[in-house]
């Protein structure tokens, strides 16, 4: 039997960013080769801030194009939207009921995004988004769950939840691992390295679906810092150390022989070489392809709807499960 994995991204944008592929849609594509994988494009965590519905449909027929682009295949993994799924939200009202209010009051990306938006509004939405999250990841009894660094604390609610639920109610749910790399799982913004990539802060961004001027021209304006020579020091060389990991996940070759290769070289050599191996690699084959296939929305839009109706014959099970050991009337 295949361990199962399950992860999301959300629709938020016009396209994913260098951050999203590697810190988890990189993984994303390796595990469909030897896990039973569920790939979920969480398009009711897209409405939790401010968002224009006009757009919200097309961003998340691009997302699926960006991801079948990056490798994703329908043939190996479930790839879906959340909202044709209903049981994840149903799931999630059932886990709300175990939540504490303090307990979601601690989530980081609540309190900063609250912050940021001023909290008065916040909405509920948003409060309880990493219940909704929980509810996508225990539906479907994954094992593993391939995410970047920041969501690692949502991941540890979710094996709370999971285990709260089954300490109650009796074993019915799994808790998950999480699955994050050792190299990419944060990847900084490239105009301020003390905050990670952000579709938020789009000057240092650089977007999937961004042509080659354009990634040339955010690279070439990297931040770095006073010095000139290129070490691996994420403590005190945080854009140049960010620079080198980019530079060695996107090349598959490591950081020290990069380091070895740029001796004696300058920053902007360093920064060529990233625009370039990022543009070869992914953003010109990720582009391309994925704007060949939004040629075709119709067979976008059948995928997807193979692909929900997996998802709603395993998240169907659970939720039957679930309501059962909670005491609904049949
Ligand atoms: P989202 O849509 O913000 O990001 C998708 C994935 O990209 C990773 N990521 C990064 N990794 C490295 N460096 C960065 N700068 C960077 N920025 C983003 C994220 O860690 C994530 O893995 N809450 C989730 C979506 C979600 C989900 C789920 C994930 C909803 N339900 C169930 C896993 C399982 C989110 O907002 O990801």
């Amino acid at each position: 039997m295949k361990l199962r994995v399950l992860s999301g991204i959300q629709p938020t944008a016009d396209s994913f960013h260098l951050g999203n592929w590697l810190g988890a849609l990189r993984q994303w594509v390796r595990l469909q080769d030897t896990h039973d994988a569920f790939y979920c494009i969480v398009d009711q965590h897209a409405i939790t801030g401010n968002y224009d519905p006009k757009l919200l449909a097309d961003r998340t027929l691009s997302a699926f194009a960006q991801l079948l682009a990056l490798g994703l295949d329908p043939q190996k993994s479930t790839i879906f939207v959340q909202s044709h799924v209903p049981e994840h939200s149903q799931l999630q009202w059932v886990l709300s009921c175990l939540t504490g209010f303090g307990e979601a009051s601690r989530m980081t990306q609540f309190k900063d995004k609250s912050q940021k938006d001023g909290a008065e509004r916040a909405t509920v939405g948003l409060f309880t988004y990493p219940i909704l999250q929980a509810a996508d990841i225990l539906i479907y009894r994954a094992n593993q769950v391939p995410v970047g660094e920041d969501q690692k604390q949502h991941l540890e609610l979710t094996r709370d939840l999971a285990q709260r639920f089954n300490t109650t109610y009796g074993e019915t749910l799994v808790p998950p691992e999480t699955l994050v790399l050792s190299e990419g799982s944060k990847v900084l913004d490239l105009t301020n390295p003390s905050a990670k990539m952000s579709k938020s802060a789009p000057a240092g961004c650089v977007f999937l679906l961004d042509d080659e001027p354009a990634v040339t021209k955010k690279f070439m304006s990297a931040v770095t810092d006073s010095g000139s020579a290129i070490e691996f020091d994420p403590q005190n060389k945080a854009g140049v150390a960010n620079l080198l990991t980019i530079l060695a996940s996107v090349s598959g070759r490591g950081v020290s022989d990069w380091v070895n290769e740029f001796s004696g070289k300058g920053y902007g050599e360093l920064k060529k070489a990233v625009a370039q191996a990022v543009t070869q690699q992914v953003t010109e084959p990720t582009r391309t392809k994925a704007n060949e296939l939004l040629k075709d929305r119709g067979q976008l839009i059948k995928l997807l709807n193979d692909g929900a109706v997996k998802a709603r014959s395993v998240a169907g099970e659970t939720l039957n499960n679930v309501y059962q050991k909670v005491g609904f009337l049949k």
